[in-house]
């Protein structure tokens, strides 16, 4: 049997067709343009996956149901994502329109939310029974993971820990408060910070990293630069790695997962970034006396976590049903 993972981001909406050991069979993907309306993004998203059925020469009988990750405030009781800032969506009926469109059973969920189910079902949380994902992109997105069942909360609202507060009166969010986790945890917090650094420091080897263009800066520079030893971009990935830190500090004392998952472009930095926080969490004991070492992982979904997390939420209902 197959599912089909459907992955909504801010710039395109990948889909694939997805077996039950995690294989993506089949992908394709559209691109999210700005000035489309949201009705039109969801009739264009239902024709498209009807014809990669039909062009895969594959049946509706084949698949299992669909399932859908997007980010933002998305109501699992109704189907509707109820307003997703990055996108700038506001009370769309995203499973009632692909499951009259398309036919199959669907299921949506938050794109954190989904991941994690993923990366339980299929990647580096198969071995654990409560975990904490983090992916660091645009925002922060958060999955958790207790007793061996993805915790959606409340309309599956639940898990937003990249909206938990950490600093009072701090940097302002999308979501309207203020000093979220995501404003200072967020690759587009890193990249933030990187480019203010490089503008007090002008000597620094990450100038000659983006070729003098501050604009090519992304989430990777301060740490290459920090491997070759700049003491600008050591500082700025230190500042990053304490915020992502003491974040965690407070996951684990509320969730106590056996692991927390890293997920995101800067994921890529594997032992990078998870080295210098194992190290930092064991010396604030996980955040509390006698309490049991949480590992900090990478996910193993990578760019496909999306869509795996998306095809994982069509295969659990069935498995629960
Ligand atoms: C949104 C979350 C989403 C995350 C990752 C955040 O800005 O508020 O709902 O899960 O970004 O896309």
């Amino acid at each position: 049997m197959l599912a089909i993972g459907i992955d909504i981001g801010g710039m395109s909406i990948k889909i694939g067709f997805v077996n039950e050991r995690g294989e993506i069979t089949h992908r394709f993907r559209m691109a999210v343009l700005k000035g489309v309306s949201q009705g039109q993004i969801m009739k264009e998203l239902g024709d498209l996956v009807n014809a990669e059925i039909e062009d895969a020469g594959l049946h509706y009988s084949d698949f299992i149901g669909v399932g859908v990750g997007c980010p933002g405030s998305i109501n699992t009781l109704t189907g509707r994502c109820d307003f997703s800032p990055n996108l700038d969506w506001h009370d769309l009926d995203i499973v009632g329109m692909l499951s009259s469109s398309i036919g199959l059973p669907v299921r949506i969920a938050n794109d954190a939310n989904a991941a994690m189910l993923g990366e339980a079902m299929f990647g580096a949380g198969k071995d654990f029974k409560n975990l904490v994902l983090l992916t660091l992109g645009t925002g922060v997105g958060g999955g958790v993971y207790i007793d061996g069942k993805l915790f959606e909360g409340n309309e599956g609202k639940g898990g937003e820990v990249g909206h938990t507060i950490i600093r009072l009166g701090g940097r302002q969010c999308s979501c309207g408060l203020r000093g979220c986790f995501e404003t200072y945890a967020s690759a587009s917090a890193l990249i933030a910070d990187t480019k203010k650094a490089m503008k007090k420091n002008k000597d620094s080897k990450m100038w000659d990293y983006v070729h003098g263009n501050i604009d090519t800066v992304n989430g990777a520079t301060a740490f290459e630069c920090a491997k070759l030893g700049d003491q600008t971009a050591m500082e700025v990935v230190e500042n990053y790695e304490m915020w992502l830190t003491y974040g965690i500090v407070n996951f684990c004392n509320i969730f106590r997962p056996d692991a927390v998952i890293l997920g995101g472009g800067i994921s890529g930095q594997k032992e990078y970034l998870t080295r210098p926080i194992e190290e930092k969490l064991a010396e604030l004991h996980y955040g509390f006396p006698m309490t049991p070492k949480v590992r900090i992982l990478v996910s193993k979904l990578g760019n496909d976590a999306g869509i795996l997390g998306a095809a994982s939420l069509a295969f659990e209902k069935v498995q629960n049903q």
